[in-house]
């Protein structure tokens, strides 16, 4: 066979890899338009099967991607002048898409596998900080504008009928009117009135859904000015009819919708970079990555995550620092000071009672990946092969990571190599939250705290150990879960009442002198380890007791077993809309 020139060899291979991120593309796109009948069926258990399909295609199709571009390179894959030409082919190809920064990305995770690519080769690859990709507009107006006519009650019934499903609102009117009454006290105390109506310019929603669980999200913002605020309409599908749930309109409210902690809207995104600065406009505190991440182009949102640290080390002379709080057993975290991001690092060995391998600790963090994060598991994004200067890490971090974990950390000259770990948003350690806060701040995390156990159990998860240490406070104040190794499926646990002492002997005993199998847990026992300061116990014993007892989890357990799917919303109860 006459051997190819290497400008038609990287012609070749950036066209199969476009190939392939189309045919991904296309795919993702499938499942995802699915949501739609999903939600008008109120078939929960398609949807959550769709969302664990949706995941799980990338890495097929990067796989796939591989594997072809391989044959198409054969041996000259180790040119680098063949991926350095390749990488302008492909840049060249993605001209008329409206979504070339997740072709990229999707370029980038082929070839740095086809490459072994460690660190960072701007020639191969599209590297942070390199201009954005212009994308081709969307074909069509990606929002509806609302003008300022008629009543509130008359916009927002307008809204509603655009966004009409094929079955029917149970009461089309009168959710307007109770919208309408919401929107109308909000624009008076934020806006004002002027001729008998609230002030603002006109509305604009968004034409795509965004459908999660249960909930099919409307998303706008009202425009007055050059400001705009977040209006989101969480619809849900019950019994008689599809309804409005709720209006949400503060920058909190609309930021606990698109939380860190919440499994991916499947929303239509032609381009998504214009979908994306919608969001940005009504969420200006989300980082870009985290945006990205909320409508499942969780790899791209992982590169931009990956653009804003790079960013944040050439502004700044921040240094990674050990994390504030208790050090973990399994993990070593650490962070820089002015970036909201924590990294963890498995330690190469567990100290007892930690018996947990490298690969099941990373089999807990694909668990919780798959799983509804229910608004209390914090996203984690895995890296693999970082490098980084070695100046930019402090004393403390650099010899723990040597010294307790020589198999993924090695130095080289000044830079240092990490084959791999986690980075998730940095939350406040609620065991410091509570140390350090006034008493009712605290009693609101503690109670809080009760609350997210209860919401994990609802979604099957237990949480492993329950210790304070293992939970943090948002920015929003919401209490969430990050230690993952001992997490389990509710429905995998035996929970036991504990068994009545047989004489003080037993009673006074430091060991339980009965049978423990490997999946037991007593609940009446978390009170004596959880440690809750004493001001505090009484209040989170008379609202959540009932964690407490072997009882509850076991309802817990009858309620999975009868494939009951629970939606935790992500707005409280008293911001639903009064229904008779
Ligand atoms: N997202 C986060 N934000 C802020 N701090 C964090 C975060 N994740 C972990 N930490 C800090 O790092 C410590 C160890 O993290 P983590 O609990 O995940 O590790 P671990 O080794 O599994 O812990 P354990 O020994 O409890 O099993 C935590 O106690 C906390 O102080
Ligand atoms: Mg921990």
């Amino acid at each position: 066979m006459p051997q190819e020139s290497i400008p038609e060899l990287a012609r070749r291979g950036a066209a199969s890899v476009h190939e392939s991120f189309s045919a991904y593309q296309a795919e993702f796109d499938h499942v995802t338009r699915r949501a739609r009948h999903r939600f008008e069926l109120r078939d929960w258990r398609g949807a959550h099967q769709d969302a664990v399909e949706r995941l799980a295609l990338r890495p097929r199709w990067v796989a796939r991607a591989l594997s072809d571009l391989l044959g198409v390179l054969g041996p000259a894959a180790a040119d680098p002048l063949l991926r350095e030409r390749m990488k302008a082919e492909y840049e060249r190809e993605l001209a008329l898409r409206p979504d070339p920064e997740i072709a990229r990305t999707f370029y980038n995770s082929v070839t740095r596998r086809s490459f072994g690519t460690v660190g960072v080769e701007r020639r191969a690859e599209f590297v942070a900080g390199e201009a954005e990709p212009r994308a081709a507009p969307p074909s069509a107006p990606i929002f509806l504008a609302y003008e300022r006519e008629g009543t509130t009650e008359e916009l927002v019934a307008r809204i509603l009928r655009d966004f009409a499903f094929s079955v029917p609102f149970r009461s089309l009117e009168r959710d307007a009117r109770l919208a309408a009454v919401e929107l109308d006290a909000h624009l008076a105390s934020t806006r004002g009135w002027a001729d008998g109506r609230p002030q603002f310019d006109r509305i604009e929603m968004l034409r795509s859904v965004f459908f999660r669980g249960k909930g099919a999200y409307l998303v706008g913002r009202i425009r007055h000015g050059a400001s705009a605020s977040p209006l989101i309409l969480p619809l849900l599908h019950g019994e008689g009819g599809v309804y409005v749930d709720a209006v949400l309109l503060s920058h909190h409210d609309a930021s606990i919708v698109f939380s860190f902690t919440r499994s991916y809207f499947h929303v239509e995104a032609e381009c998504p970079s214009a979908l994306i600065a919608f969001l940005k406009s009504i969420l200006p505190q989300k980082p870009l990555s985290e945006l990205y991440i909320a409508i499942g182009h969780n790899k791209h949102g992982k590169t931009m995550l990956y653009g804003e640290m790079v960013e944040h080390l050439a502004q700044t002379r921040d240094r990674f620092e050990l994390a504030r709080g208790d050090r973990g057993m399994v993990m070593i975290v650490f962070t820089l000071p002015s970036l909201d991001v924590v990294f963890k690092v498995i330690r190469d060995r567990f100290a007892p009672p930690k018996e947990a391998t490298r690969q099941e600790v990373m089999q807990k963090y694909a668990l919780v990946f798959r799983h509804d994060r229910a608004g209390r598991l914090v996203d984690a994004q895995e890296f693999e092969h970082l490098a980084f200067e070695r100046a930019r890490f402090s004393p403390e971090v650099l010899d723990e990571l040597f010294r307790e974990a020589g198999e993924t950390v090695r130095a080289d000259g000044d830079q240092v190599f990490i084959r791999h770990l986690y980075a998730e948003r940095r939350v406040t350690p609620l065991n410091l939250f509570i140390r350090e806060k006034d008493e009712w701040t605290a009693r609101d995390a503690l109670l809080d705290y009760g609350q997210a156990i209860r919401d994990l159990a609802a979604t099957n998860t237990f949480p492993g150990d329950l210790l304070l240490k293992n939970f943090g406070v948002t920015r929003t104040g919401r209490v969430i879960f990050y230690d993952y190794d001992e997490l389990c499926l509710v429905t995998d646990c035996t929970f036991r009442d504990l068994p009545r002492a047989r004489d003080d002997e037993d009673e006074t005993s430091g060991e339980p002198w009965f049978y423990v199998g490997e999946n037991d847990v007593f609940p009446e026992e978390f009170l004596k380890f959880l440690g809750l300061p004493d001001r505090l116990r009484g209040a989170f014993v008379s609202a959540h007791g009932e964690i407490l007892t072997a009882d509850f989890w076991r309802r817990m357990q009858a309620s999975h077993h009868a494939g009951e799917i629970v939606d935790i919303f992500p707005y409280k109860e008293s911001r639903r809309l009064q229904r008779r």
